[in-house]
């Protein structure tokens, strides 16, 4: 979503802000701005819509010789994507530029206020207040500036700012949006994601909620939601700086699905063994789980699908109730909550909006909370009891592919270790978990094989009027997932739905324009899904199956990808790898901008 980027220090102040947001670009956006300030405390700002590039065509005109600058890449929540309501903002007399992440949801009132008070506000965007309030707030020193306008505003930021009076000197707080220091010999960096500036330093100080940075070229200072001085925390990131490169590859997307097999390879890694599954991360709220009484997951879009795929398993083994719920809903209207409820927040990027307000609930309901996340240091491995990584490596794709099948399988692991530690599994049903999951990546190579099949049936569906993707059972998560891969890619409309329910409506839909997208393992259910097939082969839907486990597919589909076979709860999570591959070929055809489709982003830090 929304970048930002700061820098203090003697390099090209613009070249390395537009360096940082290059880095970001991959979060989605759809406007960008720059301010420097020169030595003198002349502060200029730059700011356009749409790419990169169109603010980058205007850099030159920019005065030469700037000592500190701010910049952002925008995702429009108040206001639409325009110049005029690109970031930074200023106040009228161009004295103070401000940078904000997130949702100011007092802006309306703040606004009233300060139009009474004679103040001209020029954009529709909530960020502009700040500036404003920052504006009457100000005695000669910004921090006080800000640290007097925090408390009036209600909602979520991280908030950077320079005052024209005081050149040099950079001031940053957060509050439920990931702001990030970067340490740097005589120079310091800003970053909403440390991606933006690991190339200059790995020394990063996170800020936590309610911290307030003052930044100079010599140093940082910390102070506190209480306004007290803190000693920073740093810490000492490494950065695989191949995952930000596309290394031959066309797009982020077709890379990030071939490292499927080394993901999921790495997610087992230390946890799974011949003899059985064991994740020591859980060690540390061991008493908690031997006392939990429901499971309550949450998760939002791909992480959600991810989730659902083990979580009637779980149910199976634990004999507690397990529950998924998208995390913009459990957030507000949670279920009953505890200290015996086990909350399991499952995040590729660990900065979801709705992911951690779903976390916070739950804790201050006395809930443990254990969070499956990819991005180490991210806020929800700070704000969780205990944390497994998913080790997929960095994501750059927006759309979730590695990502997704770790989340599916680390799930799956973390429900197994459960099992486990409550005895509801035999040692030799450990062993035979544990010898298929082993063969987990062989699994997902054989299925990247066989996706080659995929250019060929997109092209003869490409057109259709939409798609149904089905399934029943653990298959019926890989359904939901593909549909949403296919919309969020090549914007074709699809619907995710089990297949006894197409009987009730969906149906209608089905003819020989609107095929089936059939996630088809073997398992109890087989002999169902397969009648719900033939039904809608005599409604003349073409019916594509990814099969496991099933070889005499000629009677239900029309075209076959076979993946290997495995029980249910794998095969779902690798039959995701040829349905990525079909959206993936689908958006090819429809010309879509594949890694960053429109209107979407890759962590979403908004509600
Ligand atoms: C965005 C991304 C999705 C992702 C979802 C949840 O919508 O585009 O790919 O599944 O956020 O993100 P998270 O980082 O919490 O897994």
């Amino acid at each position: 979503m929304c970048g930002i980027v700061g820098y203090i220090g003697s390099r090209d102040v613009s070249t390395t802000l537009i360096e940082g947001l290059r880095l970001l670009e991959y979060r989605g956006y759809d406007s960008a701005g720059i301010a420097v300030a020169a030595t003198g405390g002349e502060i200029s700002m730059r700011k356009r819509a749409g790419r990169l590039a169109n603010l980058e065509g205007v850099l030159g005109e920019l005065p030469t010789g700037s000592i500190a600058g701010i910049a952002h890449t925008r995702w429009a929540t108040h206001g639409a994507p325009t110049d005029l309501n690109a970031h930074p903002h200023m106040d009228e007399h161009g004295e103070i530029a401000i940078i904000h992440n997130g949702i100011i949801e007092n802006y309306a009132e703040l606004q009233r206020e300060l139009t009474a008070k004679g103040h001209t506000l020029s954009s529709d965007v909530d960020t502009e207040v700040i500036a404003h309030l920052i504006e009457d707030a100000y005695q000669g020193d910004i921090r006080l500036a800000v640290a007097a306008v925090l408390p009036r505003l209600h909602g979520q930021w991280a908030l950077v700012v320079m005052h024209r009076g005081e050149p040099g000197r950079i001031i940053a707080a957060r509050r439920e949006a990931p702001l990030a220091v970067g340490l740097g010999e005589g120079e310091q960096f800003l970053a909403s994601d440390p991606v933006a500036i690991l190339e200059h330093t790995n020394k990063i100080v996170f800020l936590r909620d309610g911290d307030l940075a003052d930044l100079q070229r010599g140093g940082i200072t910390l102070y506190d939601a209480a306004g007290a001085k803190f000693a920073p925390k740093v810490e000492t990131i490494t950065w695989d700086g191949a995952a930000a490169r596309k290394e031959g590859y066309d797009h982020f997307m077709r890379k990030e699905m071939d490292e499927q097999p080394r993901a999921l390879s790495a997610a087992m890694l230390g946890r799974v063994s011949v003899d059985g599954v064991a994740i020591s991360e859980l060690d540390a709220i061991a008493p908690a789980l031997a006392a939990a009484r429901s499971i309550e997951v949450v998760a939002c879009g791909s992480a959600y699908y991810a989730s659902l795929t083990a979580a009637t398993l779980a149910e199976r083994l634990l004999r507690v109730p397990v529950r998924v719920t998208v995390a913009s809903e459990f957030r507000y209207d949670p279920p009953a909550l505890g200290p015996t409820s086990l909350v399991i927040a499952v995040s590729q990027s660990g900065e979801t909006a709705d992911t951690l307000g779903a976390v916070r609930t739950a804790k201050a309901a006395g809930a443990t909370v254990l969070a499956i996340v990819n991005a180490a240091g991210s806020s929800l491995t700070r704000e969780a009891d205990a944390v497994v990584l998913l080790q997929a490596g960095t994501e750059i794709s927006v759309a979730a592919t590695k990502s997704y099948t770790s989340q599916a399988l680390v799930t799956l692991l973390v429900t197994l270790d459960l099992a486990r530690r409550a005895g509801a599994l035999t040692a030799e049903d450990l062993r035979s978990w544990s010898t298929e999951l082993l063969t987990i990546p062989a699994m997902a190579s054989a299925a990247l094989d066989s996706s080659d099949a995929l250019p060929a049936i997109a092209k003869k569906y490409f057109g259709s009027s939409g798609f149904m993707f089905v399934s029943r059972g653990a298959g019926i998560a890989t359904a939901f997932e593909g549909a949403l891969k296919l919309k969020e890619l090549a914007y074709i409309h699809a619907e995710g739905i089990a297949a006894g329910e197409m009987k009730h409506g969906p149906i209608s839909l089905l003819g020989a324009d609107h095929p089936v997208v059939a996630v088809v393992l073997n398992s109890s259910v087989l002999p169902k899904l397969v009648s719900n097939l033939m039904e809608s082969r005599a409604r003349s839907a073409p019916v594509i199956a990814i099969l496991s486990g099933v070889d005499d597919w000629s009677t239900f589909a029309t075209d076959a990808v076979v993946i290997p076979a495995a029980r249910p709860e794998i095969a779902a999570l690798i039959a995701t790898i040829p349905l990525q591959r079909f959206s993936y070929e689908m958006a090819l055809l429809a010309g879509a901008d594949i890694d960053q489709p429109k209107n979407l982003a890759k962590s979403v830090t908004v509600e």
